[in-house]
């Protein structure tokens, strides 16, 4: 079956046992500061599965975008990726095991309306108890499980697995089907085993389906295959969470008011399992990006030595494709760091195809006509995505290549005999431990050719090199020098950090902006001073200015204090900022990357700056105030003190806060 097909028959399959079928949530939450992106299909449900009513009803089925950044360094194997749609079908209050189970059952085996699997191929996971809250092994759905296989000529067996930390130590015995795991595998909430939960958190005992693609057993997995094996033979296709519970603050488990029912099943592997297919990257949403990537590279996906490049391409592009088409831009916090470390890992790995011209965009392209049908936003945003891409790629591209030798040309360091401190970014590599990676390279690599933290981890451990501890800590010192370092380059330089200071630098670009207001867009700033006292700038303007003007000017300052806005810095590329109209200094040469300070409109934030609504936006390194009206404070207002010539075509002016 195709993607489209499974995903249809799943929602249909719900619609016509009562269920409302909702749209996905977006996959960058709206409004939801605590989290980067919907990681799981109960993520915007939350507040329904904990009692509010949902106005759709309390049967719901729905097929969620989701990302999971933790994920990233998974991908290359057959059936991880970051970005994926996970079916859910949803009981709020409603129905429970003894329906759950025989319809996930139904779903999976029947040939007219599920997915017609072979029941032969299918083992069941359940929840094997845990005294932290107070529940034993799950017989309710050991029974519903056993039940179900009888019906089809199958006798399943119960093993008991239990806590085991290793795995299963004696293998599978001929029968067994049903798999009791402790909590670590077999209860389900965002934070994980119960003792992790915060307080008010829900969560429960689940039982996952998983298929056998019958492969032979890896025993770089371990000693024996079991379903939670991590080999490759079994893929988990579909998970029944029984959401109960909710974590007291006390840290005791309390019984929801209602019992609910949260299905996740990851599409794409659905799909695999519909095509008896191990490989989740062969189905059909990637085979557009694939034939790119082999046309481009001249590789085969199924050359070894290419596979795990290409599924890394395959599955990175996908997700930025919707990361882009949500809004989100490449950069160095958040959302956008996590964006940008997917596209240039993706370079790297087409550089490592061999492919040495832009190939992303063209990548892409596959993905919004594969969703065209189901995510029109991704299709409709295709120029703005192969826009973002292209830039990125052209400018990552001139760094890499030099950067990859900075990285060969490294004297490595040798191991210490002391162990290395907990906390630190090493990447042990069992029996290669003999070399180390400077911190201060992956620093560097960072700073001068824009090597992701992460993606130079990744190049060392494919050597077999440890990194040195200390990356955080240079980090660190780095954001506040460069903040610093930025003030003083600041045209004559913040005399310095105090207070008084730091307002006048606020004022001085509201000056700017108001001057250009009044005097017309042609006005630029030459040069500056400012101190505690107060703030000097130099601006191209060939006349005096008339009392009139200047009284204008100072209004315009005046008012912005009393409207008390926002000032916030972002950091993004020099030509994005360009874009915004920031003003910049004359002459001054800027990094890739810098930092813009906006100032309002009310209401903007770092994570929402509203440029189109700011008053002014400055290419600065800072120091500000966090809010205009901070200049007011003990009655002040902006008053200019002095307007005179400075040299042809620039005028001076003194200005301060009394
Ligand atoms: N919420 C469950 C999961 O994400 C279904 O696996």
């Amino acid at each position: 079956m195709t993607v489209s097909e499974v995903r249809k028959r799943y929602l249909d399959f719900f619609t016509t046992r009562g269920h409302v079928a909702i749209p996905s949530a977006p996959v960058v939450p709206e409004n939801d500061p605590s989290t980067l992106f919907t990681s799981s299909g109960m993520q915007p449900l939350v507040p329904y599965l904990l009692g509010q009513p949902h106005p759709e009803g309390s049967r719901l089925v729905d097929s969620q975008m989701c990302f999971r950044a933790e994920d990233i360094e998974e991908i290359g194997d057959n059936r991880h990726t970051t970005f994926f749609e996970m079916l859910g079908n949803w009981s709020l209050g409603d129905y429970f095991k003894k329906e759950q189970l025989p319809w996930v059952f139904e779903l999976l085996t029947s040939k007219s309306e599920g997915f017609g699997l072979d029941p032969a191929r299918l083992y069941v996971t359940v929840f094997d108890g845990d005294e932290t809250v107070g529940m034993p092994l799950d017989e309710e759905a050991v029974g519903i499980w056993q039940g179900l296989f009888a019906a089809k000529g199958i006798s399943a067996g119960l093993a008991r697995v239990g806590t085991e930390e290793n795995g299963y130590r004696r293998g599978m015995k001929d029968g067994e089907r049903i798999f009791a795991y402790g909590s670590k595998k077999n209860w389900w909430s965002r934070a994980g085993i119960p003792a992790k939960m915060p307080a008010g958190e829900p969560g429960g005992p689940d039982s996952e389906v998983f298929y056998d693609f019958n492969l032979p057993h890896d025993k770089a997995f371990g000693e024996h295959c079991h379903p939670n094996c991590d080999c490759g033979r079994f893929i988990e296709v579909g998970n029944s969470v029984f959401m109960q519970f909710i974590k007291r603050g006390d840290g005791s488990f309390a019984e929801l008011p209602k019992q609910n029912v949260d299905f996740g099943g990851g599409l794409e592997r659905l799909t695999a399992a519909t095509l008896d297919n191990p490989d989740v990257f062969l189905v059909d949403v990637f085979d557009a990006a694939r034939t790119v990537l082999e046309q481009r590279s001249g590789k085969r996906y199924q050359d070894p030595e290419a596979t795990r490049s290409f599924r890394i391409i395959l599955d990175h592009m996908r997700a930025a494709s919707f990361m882009l088409a949500s809004g989100v831009v490449p950069g160095n916090t958040e959302q956008g760091y996590v964006l940008r470390r997917l596209i240039r890992r993706s370079i790297r790995e087409a550089d490592k195809l061999g492919i040495k011209e832009a190939v992303l965009a063209e990548v892409a392209d596959g993905f919004g006509a594969a969703y065209a049908d189901q995510y029109p936003f991704v299709t409709d945003a295709h120029d703005f995505i192969a826009d973002e891409l292209a830039k990125e790629e052209v400018q990552f591209r001139k760094t890499l290549t030099n950067g990859l030798r900075q990285f060969e040309k490294t004297e490595w360091m040798g191991v210490p005999d002391e162990p290395l401190p907990t906390g630190d970014r090493s990447t042990p590599v069992a029996g290669q431990a003999a070399k180390m990676l400077p911190a201060e390279v992956v620093f560097d690599l960072y700073t001068t050719y824009g090597f992701p933290i992460e993606m130079t981890e990744e190049i060392a451990r494919e050597r077999g090199i440890r990194v040195a501890p200390g990356v955080d800590r240079l980090m660190k010192e780095h954001q506040e020098k460069s903040r610093a370092g930025a003030a003083q380059k600041f045209a004559g330089g913040l005399a310095d950090h105090q207070a008084q200071t730091i307002k006048y630098h606020t004022a001085h670009h509201l000056l700017l902006k108001a001057l250009q207001m009044v005097l017309g867009p042609e006005v630029h700033q030459r040069g500056s001073n400012i101190t505690s006292e107060r703030l000097r700038i130099d601006f191209s303007y060939g006349e005096k200015m008339t009392p009139e003007q200047k009284a204008a000017v100072e209004n315009i300052v005046n008012e912005k204090l009393s409207e008390a806005l926002p000032v916030v810095r972002s950091v993004m590329a020099k030509e994005d900022a360009e874009k915004l109209g920031a003003e910049h200094e004359f002459g001054a040469r800027y990094p890739e990357q810098v930092s813009v300070y906006s100032v309002g409109p009310r209401g903007a934030t770092e994570a929402d700056p509203r440029f189109s609504e700011s008053f002014s936006i400055e290419f600065c390194g800072g120091p500000h105030v966090a809010n205009t009206s901070e200049l007011r404070e003990g009655g002040k207002r902006f008053e200019i003190q002095k307007e005179e010539a400075s040299s042809a075509g620039v005028r001076r002016i003194k200005a301060v806060l009394r």
